[in-house]
């Protein structure tokens, strides 16, 4: 049994193993400091923005699994790892309250320390949208290979593994769709919307974006159930 006052045996640095193993000198030094910053809410700006990358990492490669698992002709062990993914979604639109304590004030001061950087350069974010976009050209794969669609599918039991995917696959598109909603709310409270509501401006693209589906198809085939057996 490990006693309280064994000192660290892993390798690296840091004083104790925690450290060593989450790095925590090194993460934790990648926020400008005290003495670095122009604002004092660029910390709260780095670290929801940080944090989400994060997350976003995970989701990604929960997401590389899941398509893997498609492929190897495991849907139950696919939609297990999406309901993962998913949650970091979750996860992420609810850090955006966070940045919802800036005043358009604040986040225009500290407009000079953040360049050119806008959330849209994420590569968090680019790397779930590719892996979402995989996910459903795996999905459609393995149902051609099956000698299926997703009508047929969704013709049959919600039980089926296949249908129990295509769920966990609308519910990915929804969580995404909602961090859009949020983050579109967000902009607006913030202030960096360029005018509210004029076409092209960066607030009508965010908008815009609310309505994208990953999977529009399967959206139509749910619905086309309730049609059916009506
Ligand atoms: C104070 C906080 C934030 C404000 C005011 C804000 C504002 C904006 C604006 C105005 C755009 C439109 C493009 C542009 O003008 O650059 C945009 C796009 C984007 N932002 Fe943010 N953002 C914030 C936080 C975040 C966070 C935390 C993330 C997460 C990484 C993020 C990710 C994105 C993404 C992915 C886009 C591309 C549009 C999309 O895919 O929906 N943003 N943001």
């Amino acid at each position: 049994m490990k006693k309280k006052n064994d000192g660290p045996e892993l390798p690296g640095e840091g004083d104790t193993d925690y450290a060593r193993y989450m790095r925590t000198d090194v993460l934790l030094g990648l926020q400008r400091g005290p003495e670095e910053v122009i604002h004092r809410d660029e910390l709260l700006f780095q670290v929801t923005h940080q944090s989400t990358e994060l997350w976003l990492k995970l989701a990604a490669s929960e997401l590389t699994e899941a398509i893997a698992r498609i492929n190897a002709g495991e849907p139950s062990a696919a939609e297990l790892l999406l309901a993962r993914a998913t949650h970091t979604v979750r996860l992420v639109t609810d850090q955006l309250d966070m940045l919802g304590y800036l005043r358009p004030e604040d986040f225009q001061a500290m407009q000079p320390a953040l360049g050119n950087g806008s959330g849209a350069e994420s590569p968090g974010w680019k790397q779930t949208q590719t892996a979402g976009r995989r996910l459903g050209l795996a999905f459609t794969a393995y149902l051609n290979d099956r000698g299926t669609d997703l009508k047929a599918v969704y013709a049959g039991e919600p039980s089926d593994p296949a249908y129990r995917l295509g769920e966990a696959m609308v519910d990915f598109d929804d969580r995404v769709s909602n961090w859009r909603v949020r983050h579109y709310k967000l902009a607006i409270r913030v202030g960096s919307h360029g005018g509210i509501g004029t076409a092209g401006s960066p607030s009508g693209m965010l908008a815009k974006l609310i309505d994208y589906r990953f999977f529009p198809e399967l959206w139509e085939a749910r619905t086309q159930r309730a049609l059916v057996s009506r």
